[in-house]
């Protein structure tokens, strides 16, 4: 689609609306015939991580507005109130178990490519959050991606991985009852991977990440490995797990949660008749079989046939009508009815058995699937995951994802660990800390008259985004109030930024404080931080 709408929405100051701003933090633009640019959306893991349009994210890539959860989410964290989680993929599931006190996990991976910053920290404290929630919470070192995707040396690598760990703990992730580790010593991830290797095509790596026969084969590696870290906490017993990460992972997610089908021992669908149906079609036979009070000779007993016949007089034609009608002819005198179907797909001929036996009520077992006639589609579900678990199968549940904003630089344009202007390292000096702010761009106006009479455009604002993201912490007033503040012209740059710098010096000095705490019992910490690799 394109439209003429380039502008990501703002940063809310609490939990109230949405506005849409002239923000843009994306360099690549492609200027258009009308005078408009189209901004580049492509989710690439290892390309440029910026977004300018959010909107277009959920329209192309199928992310859900957060928003739609929001009301579901007990307690929840301030980024997502304020639309820095902006999106997310099935978090339901997540957010059911949190308010039911059933098990749920959470886990997201760092690339120790260098300092820690302010973006890492917002995954950090989703990480925290999740386990503050009673979630069982992970973090990892993606350490194999970064020598293979990024070529860092082991010894960077380990440097950067125990600045990761440090400013985690400082933020509160409690590792007694959570999991730290690193790619390359995960022996069970390991394991995983290459288990999940087995369903991954080439192709599909093509398809997604552009690779070709010019990529290393580590890096391909790297990748079953991220696929293998995003199922690890289902190791031990499925459960709904959520990957916070930024939307550039997405790609990641996705391919995640379709190996997560893959493994699994049976796919649950609904069906209508002995023979098979894809998605499209059995929209078809839905419609049919609801409207079989207008066809069917036996009302209670519609035939196929007859359903063949009244799609083709009253259906467009389409492909799948094509089809459908095909094999409802083709089934003739067969009833058409609505069933349950567990199809084996990774199932062993145990398993397959073991499942029909566990079948209650009517049923009719085929070569391949056995049809349920009394069982409601998540009774369905329950029943194939238990038997999955029984014989030795994963039963994955598909990984959840929350998605938050890319924090604008100080600089204007992007934030970048290789800009040091752009961003505030959480290992920067507190004075430095306080100077970068104090010299960022701001959305403010020319002179101090003009600021009074228009006011200040906070939506455009890197340092209004400091408040939002991180400076305001749990207080929705106190960022409510900024806001309102510098768009009603009351506020003007110069103190702005002043509390802002002060704010950021003393949340830096607090944190490195709380980092040195933990440097000095660190080997209590159960990750290990010293790669015994060759120079390669
Ligand atoms: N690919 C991620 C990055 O570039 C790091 C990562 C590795 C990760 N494994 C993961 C993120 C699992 C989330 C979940 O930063
Ligand atoms: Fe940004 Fe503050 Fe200036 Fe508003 S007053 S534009 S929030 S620096």
């Amino acid at each position: 689609m394109t439209d003429d709408t380039p502008d990501a929405e703002a940063v809310r100051p609490d939990g109230g609306g949405t506005e849409a701003t002239g923000a843009d933090t994306e360099a690549s633009k492609t200027p258009r015939a009308d005078g408009g640019t189209v901004d580049d959306v492509a989710l690439d893991p290892w390309g440029s991580s910026s977004v300018s349009d959010y909107r277009r994210l959920f329209e192309e890539f199928g992310i859900e507005e957060f928003d739609e959860v929001l009301p579901e989410v007990p307690d929840s964290h301030y980024l997502m109130r304020r639309g820095v989680i902006f999106g997310h993929r099935d978090y339901r599931p997540v957010a059911d178990a949190m308010r039911n006190g059933e098990p749920f996990a959470a886990l997201s991976g760092f690339m120790p490519t260098g300092d820690p910053h302010i973006g890492h920290k917002l995954v950090f404290d989703e990480i925290v959050w999740h386990q503050r929630q009673g979630g069982d919470a992970h973090a990892l070192i993606a350490d194999l991606e970064a020598h293979s995707a990024r070529g860092l040396s082991w010894a960077e690598i380990d440097e950067h991985a125990r600045d990761y760990v440090l400013s985690l703990l400082a933020l509160g992730f409690d590792p007694e009852d959570g999991t730290l580790y690193r790619q390359s010593t995960n022996r069970e991830v390991q394991d995983l991977a290459f288990e999940l290797g087995s369903e991954a095509r080439f192709s599909e790596f093509q398809g997604i990440y552009g690779f070709d026969g010019e990529t290393d084969v580590s890096h391909m590696q790297s990748v079953v490995t991220q696929m293998a870290d995003i199922l690890y906490p289902q190791l031990d017993e499925p459960k709904p797990t959520v990957i916070p990460v930024g939307p550039d992972q997405d790609p990641h997610v996705r391919l995640a949660r379709d190996l997560a089908a893959r493994m699994r021992f049976f796919k649950v669908t609904e069906a209508f008749a002995s023979f098979e149906a894809d998605d499209a079609e059995r929209v078809l036979l839905r419609r049919a079989y609801d409207a079989r009070e207008a066809y069917a000779e036996e009302p209670d007993r519609p035939r196929c046939g007859e359903a063949a016949d009244w799609l083709r007089a009253e259906v467009d034609p389409s492909d799948a009508r094509g089809s459908a009608v095909e094999k409802l002819s083709e089934a003739g005198k067969e009833p058409l009815r609505p069933r349950t179907r567990f199809f084996a797909r990774q199932a062993t001929d145990e398993a397959f058995d073991a499942l029909v036996e566990a079948v209650e009520g009517e049923k009719r077992v085929y070569d391949e699937h056995v049809d349920a006639f009394d069982l409601d589609r998540e009774t369905a579900e329950r029943l194939a995951r238990e038997v999955e678990v029984d014989h030795g199968g994963y039963g994955f549940v598909p990984p959840s994802s929350i998605y938050h904003r890319f924090m604008t630089g100080l600089t204007g344009g992007k934030m970048s660990s290789s800009v040091p202007a752009s961003h505030i390292s959480l290992l920067d000096d507190p004075e430095d800390g306080y100077d970068k702010v104090t010299a960022a761009t701001t959305g403010g106006r020319e002179t101090a008259e003009k600021q009074r009479e228009l006011g200040g455009k906070a939506d455009e604002c890197p340092v209004y985004e400091l408040y939002a993201y991180l400076l305001a912490g749990e207080d929705d007033e106190f960022a409510k109030e900024v806001y309102d503040e510098c768009v009603t012209g009351e506020r003007l740059c110069g103190g702005c930024k002043e509390r802002a710098a002060e704010l950021m010096a003393g949340f830096l000095e607090n944190h490195q404080e709380k980092r040195e705490e933990w440097e000095a019992k660190l080997d209590e910490v159960d990750i290990d931080l010293d790669s015994d690799r060759k120079r390669a």
